[in-house]
C-alpha cells in the first residue's frame, strides 16, 4: 500500500502517521518526552530526545499499519512539521551544543528591546512583517551571544525542531518558508532570507539553512537513517511546515477566507490569506503559509491545552485515577465535570497566562490566576473556569483579526481539545460564527502528509490534495443566547490584565 509519512515534533511527544496515497489514516503512534524548565522562564528540550521519539514513532506507525493492513506498507515521501521557532544550535560537525530553546521560552525579553532599538519598530515590520517576541529565534541567538559566548563562538549553524529531524534523516540543513517565518529573519514578503535584518543583528549569515517552500524536497533519507527508521534509504524528504501552517494544510485551511482555531497545548487563531498581510502594529503574526505563494495571520495564546494539562497534572489525581478505572482519557472526566457548572462558572474566572502570554499582550510577566474564588466554588467550577479563560483569550485573538476588517464566518477547529464537542460549542458561542470540525484532531502530522504527498506529485497543488483529503465531520452552529452569556463573561475578563499587569510585573522582579 502506497503511504506518505507525517512526522510531527510536538512539544510534548513525536507523532509519525501514515496517510494512505488514496486517502484515509493508515496508522499513528506518538512517543513522548520532557519539557525542561531549569529556571523560571525556560523551556528547553534535548533535540536527541526528538530524534529518538522520531525513530520510535515511526517504527511503532510502521508496526501498526502492518497489523492492520495485509499489504506492505511502501512510503513514497517524508513531510516534517513541529513546534515553531524553538532553536537548535549546532558546531561545524553537526553536533548539538546545547538543549534547544523551545517556542514557549520567555527568556529574552531584553534581547527583543534590543532587535527593536537596533533595527527600528518601523523598518522590523517593513522586513519582516513581525515585531519582536520572546518566542521567536532571533532573540534566541542574541541571548546565546549574551550569555553563553563560549557556546555562541562553537556554533555554526542553527536548525529549527523540525529541521533537525530533516538533518537527522536525509544529512541536509535546510528549513520552509513557514517555519523560517518566525525566525524573525526572514522577509516574509518576499519569501527569503531577510539580509538587511541579519547584517543588522550581527548574526553570521552562514548559520541559517536553506529556505525552501514546503512542497519542495529538500534531500533524501540516508542509508543511516533508514536502518534505524526501518524503512528504505532515499525515500524523499519534503520541506513541510511550521505546525501551525502544516495543522492548517491539514484541516483544509487553504483558501481566501478561511480561519481556524487551535486547541493545542499552544492556542492559535489563524487566517488564511492569498496576498501578504500584516499588522502595521505587529500584535499578530504575518507568516508565510505552507501553500506556495501564500500567507497567514496569526494570534498565539501560549497556555491553551497547557493550561488544562497544568489543572490535570496539579489539581485532578482522582479524576485520572477514575478515568484509569473506566479506560477513558483523563480530560473526558475533567471536562465533563466542568460543562456541570453553568456558563461563567458562578462567577470565576481565570487568566491562562501560566507562560507568559503572547497575543495580544506580549508579557513574558504575565501570570495565570483565578479570579472570583469564593466558598460556593469547587473543583467543576475551577475547570469550567480554565476552559472558559482559554476560550476568552482565543477571542482575544480573533478580536484583533476584526480590528483588521477580517471577518470569517466559519473557523475551522482542530488541536486535542477540539475532540470536546462542549469546547467546540463554546468556541463557536463565543466567537458567534460557525465551527466546523474535520476528521483529524492533530492536523499537524495529517498536513505534512499531505505536504509530501504534493511535493511528490500525487496532487497537482495543496488545495487539490485537501479537496480529497480533508472531509468536515461535524458543525457547530453560534447560540445567540449562550453568545449573550459568553459577551457578558469576555467584558469581565477583558480588563482584568490591565489591572494586574503592575503586580505581574512587581513579582517578576521579585523573583530575578
Ligand atoms: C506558534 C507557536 C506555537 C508552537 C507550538 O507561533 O509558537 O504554536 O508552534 O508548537
Amino acid at each position: 500500500m502506497k503511504c506518505f509519512l507525517g512526522i510531527d515534533i510536538g512539544t510534548t511527544g513525536t507523532k509519525a502517521l501514515l496517510l494512505a496515497e488514496t486517502g484515509g489514516i493508515v496508522a499513528q503512534a506518538t512517543s513522548t518526552y520532557p519539557l525542561l524548565t531549569p529556571k523560571a522562564n525556560w523551556a528547553e528540550q534535548n533535540p536527541e530526545d526528538w530524534w529518538q521519539a522520531a525513530i520510535s514513532s515511526v517504527r511503532e506507525c510502521l508496526t501498526r499499519a502492518d497489523r492492520s493492513f495485509d499489504a506492505n506498507i511502501e512510503v513514497q515521501a517524508i513531510g516534517l512539521t513541529g513546534q515553531m521557532h524553538s532553536t537548535v544550535f549546532l558546531n561545524s560537525d553537526g553536533t548539538v551544543l546545547r538543549p534547544a530553546i523551545l517556542w514557549c521560552d520567555q527568556r529574552t525579553a531584553s534581547q527583543c528591546r534590543e532587535i527593536i532599538d537596533t533595527v527600528g519598530f518601523d523598518q522590523l515590520i517593513l522586513r519582516t512583517s513581525n515585531t519582536a517576541l520572546p518566542g521567536f529565534t532571533a532573540p534566541k541567538i542574541l541571548w546565546l551571544r549574551e550569555n553563553e559566548p563560549e557556546i555562541y563562538d562553537r556554533d555554526a549553524s542553527i536548525l529549527l525542531a523540525k529541521d533537525y529531524i530533516r538533518y537527522r534523516l536525509s544529512g541536509n540543513f535546510a528549513t520552509d518558508v513557514s517555519d523560517a517565518s518566525g525566525t524573525l529573519l526572514l522577509d516574509v514578503a518576499e519569501r527569503r532570507w531577510a539580509e538587511s535584518i541579519i547584517e543588522a543583528l550581527n548574526i553570521p549569515r552562514t548559520w541559517l539553512p536553506d529556505c525552501f517552500e514546503s512542497t519542495d524536497i529538500t534531500g533524501y533519507v540516508t542509508t543511516e537513517a533508514a536502518g534505524k527508521l526501518g524503512l528504505p534509504e532515499g525515500i524523499p524528504v519534503v520541506a513541510g511546515g511550521g505546525d501551525q501552517a502544516a495543522g492548517a494544510v491539514g484541516n483544509g485551511v487553504v483558501h481566501t477566507g478561511s480561519a481556524s482555531c487551535v486547541l493545542g497545548t499552544s492556542g492559535a487563531v489563524f487566517w488564511h490569506s492569498d496576498a501578504h498581510i500584516h499588522d502595521e502594529h505587529g500584535r499578530l503574526h504575518a507568516f508565510c503559509h505552507a501553500v506556495p505563494g501564500k500567507w497567514h495571520l496569526m494570534g498565539v495564546t501560549l497556555a491553551a491545552g497547557g493550561s488544562l494539562r497544568w489543572f490535570r497534572d496539579t489539581l485532578c489525581q482522582p479524576e485520572i485515577d477514575e478515568a484509569a478505572k473506566q479506560g477513558i482519557d483523563p480530560y473526558d472526566v475533567i471536562i465533563e465535570q466542568a460543562f456541570s457548572v453553568p456558563p461563567g462558572s458562578e462567577g470565576l474566572l481565570f487568566l491562562p497566562y501560566l507562560a507568559g502570554e503572547r497575543t495580544p499582550h506580549t508579557d513574558a510577566n504575565a501570570r495565570g490566576a483565578f479570579i472570583g474564588l469564593s466558598l460556593r466554588h469547587n473543583k467543576a467550577h475551577m475547570a469550567r473556569a480554565v476552559i472558559e479563560g482559554i476560550t476568552m483569550s482565543l477571542k482575544d485573538c480573533f478580536e484583533l483579526g476584526k480590528e483588521l476588517s477580517i471577518n470569517p464566518n466559519q473557523v475551522q477547529i482542530s488541536g486535542g481539545g477540539a475532540r470536546s464537542s462542549l469546547w467546540r460549542q463554546m468556541i463557536a458561542d463565543t466567537l458567534g460564527v460557525e465551527v466546523v470540525h474535520t476528521q483529524v484532531d492533530e492536523g499537524p502530522a495529517y498536513g505534512a502528509a499531505i505536504l509530501a504527498a504534493v511535493g511528490t506529485g500525487r496532487f497537482r497543488s495543496v488545495e487539490e490534495a485537501c479537496r480529497e483529503m480533508v472531509t468536515i465531520s461535524e458543525i457547530h452552529q453560534p447560540n445567540p443566547l449562550n453568545g449573550e452569556i459568553y459577551h457578558n463573561i469576555y467584558g469581565l475578563y477583558k480588563p482584568l490584565y490591565g489591572t494586574l499587569k503592575e503586580h505581574f510585573a512587581r513579582s517578576a522582579s521579585g523573583n530575578d
